[in-house]
């Protein structure tokens, strides 16, 4: 049997911070769930969460992954207090406890499944997952002999300067046999500069310990402030970019570019400079995004291209042009071989395939048919101050520049509207429709030198 407890019960004092530290956003997700995600990997039999500080937060922030028992540790006096609170939940447990503290974002599901796999292989009582860092500043430091079985573990506080010297760190990250652990669990003391109960301090109490120290030490990092964040946002975006790019996606400058990890993209994408991917964005094959563009939550067709645009929890057809410059969003869906282009804001949009929306352009709540022409400067005036009204256009219906469209109205297909319209009737399908003041002209008006002939 295999359990996996998560430590995340933390103030997180040095992230200076509202919201409990593990719930920092990383590149889309929390680090506690990232610190679950990979955890998964080992099909925990049970996967327990230690919350404390602010825990009715964390739990709600956590409600949508299945099956996570919550245990509560109140105060918080250690990460050894922490794990003595699974002596109850775990009491009929027999079998191994992974450990793992909710603030180490970058470990990489094969480090846990190998740690996991080590320490059984070795029947060891422990298996810590170690490092070696440039700078070890912070980190309990692991002190082991050279067939790698560890003697203690000195957090950083409690070292003596020469003790400070040995770059091999604990990374937090431990493999347990539960049932001597939670023997030795009772002895621990709060001894210490920090008066907290370590969980490092059960090893002096266990039999065989063993270090295994990370292949990528940067795995190990433990994002406790604001700088080990941003450090974190570029280790995880550089491995981000580099398996899109091994899977077949072009980027142009990938340092100028962000991808949330829950993006997917097929083969043959370009991203261009200055490019942002959030969320649920899927680009399918072919399609050339950026430079300069905001994508969360969308569906880019095969071979579109999105220049300098901003589109928000929507969908592209194939073969469609965006951009430069437009912003498409509230579920708007846009057809096959569609131009939205310049200044164009698209809300609630259904566009039909082969429709031109080109230049300077607000369609809010707008149903708009196949191979549409709306003229520059179209509106429609989908508001009366209280509440929204629907626009409804037919197939190959053309909408003269500067034209405002009052909802609700609904117009037909192959309409033809004159430029400058106020149209706030609905259209018949075949008809013109010209809802503007007349053209005056009043000729012979001024004289040669433009004086005014007659002033009535
Ligand atoms: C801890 C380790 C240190 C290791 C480092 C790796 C101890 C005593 N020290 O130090 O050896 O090198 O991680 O990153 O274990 N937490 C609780 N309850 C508590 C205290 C902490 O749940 O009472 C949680 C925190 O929310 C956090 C995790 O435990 O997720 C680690 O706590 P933190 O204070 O960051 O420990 P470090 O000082 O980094
Ligand atoms: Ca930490």
């Amino acid at each position: 049997m295999l359990a996996v407890a998560i430590l995340a019960a933390g103030k997180g004092t040095r992230m200076k911070t509202d919201l409990p530290k593990v719930l920092q956003q990383l590149c889309g997700r929390s680090l506690v769930e990232r610190v679950l995600e990979s955890a998964a990997t080992i099909a925990p039999n049970r996967q327990l969460v230690i919350v404390g500080h602010k825990k009715e937060i964390v739990e709600s922030a956590l409600a949508h992954i299945p099956s996570l028992e919550f245990v509560t540790q109140s105060p918080q006096l250690g990460t050894g207090h922490a794990i003595q609170q699974l002596l109850e939940p775990l009491k009929d447990f027999t079998g191994d406890l992974v450990v793992l503290t909710g603030d180490t974002p970058l470990l990489r599901p094969e480090t846990i499944q190998n740690l996991v796999s080590v320490h059984q292989q070795r029947q060891a009582s422990a298996t810590v997952l170690t490092a070696q860092l440039p700078d070890p500043t912070g980190y309990g430091r692991v002190f082991c002999n050279q067939d790698f079985v560890i003697e203690r573990i000195i957090e950083h506080k409690d070292c003596t300067e020469p003790q400070r010297l040995n770059q091999r760190v604990s990374s937090g990250v431990y493999c347990f046999n539960w049932q001597e652990l939670a023997i030795a669990l009772p002895k621990l003391t709060s001894n210490n500069a920090q008066k907290e109960y370590y969980l490092t301090e059960v090893f002096d109490y266990l039999e065989t310990v063993i270090a295994l120290d990370a292949v990528d030490f940067e795995e190990s990092f433990g994002i406790n402030d604001r700088l080990q964040l941003a450090h974190a946002h570029q280790v995880i975006q550089s491995r981000t970019k580099e398996r899109w790019m091994r899977a077949g996606v072009t980027m142009i400058l990938p340092e100028t570019i962000t991808i949330d990890d829950t993006v997917e993209l097929d083969v043959d994408v370009i991203i261009e400079p200055q490019t942002h991917l959030r969320g649920k964005t899927k680009i399918l094959a072919g399609a050339t995004i950026g430079p300069n563009s905001f994508i969360t939550n969308s569906t880019i067709g095969h071979n579109c291209q999105v220049s300098y645009s901003v589109i928000e929890d929507s969908e592209i057809g194939a073969d469609s042009k965006i951009g430069p410059f437009s912003r498409i969003r509230g579920a708007s869906v846009v057809g096959d071989r569609c131009r939205i282009g310049n200044f164009v804001e698209l809300k609630q949009a259904k566009v039909g395939s082969k429709t031109n929306a080109a230049h300077l352009s607000y369609l809010g709540d707008v149903t708009l048919g196949s191979q549409v022409n709306v003229g520059a400067g179209t509106i429609t005036a989908n508001y009366d101050g209280f509440a929204k009204h629907q626009t409804v256009i037919g197939d190959r219906t053309k909408i003269g520049s500067n034209s405002v469209l009052v909802a609700p109205i609904q117009i037909g297909d192959n309409v033809n509207i004159g430029a400058g319209s106020v149209v706030t009737k609905d259209v018949e399908a075949n008809s013109l429709v010209i809802a503007r003041a007349p053209q005056v002209v009043k000729p012979d008006y001024y004289d040669a030198q433009g004086k005014k002939k007659n002033p009535s």
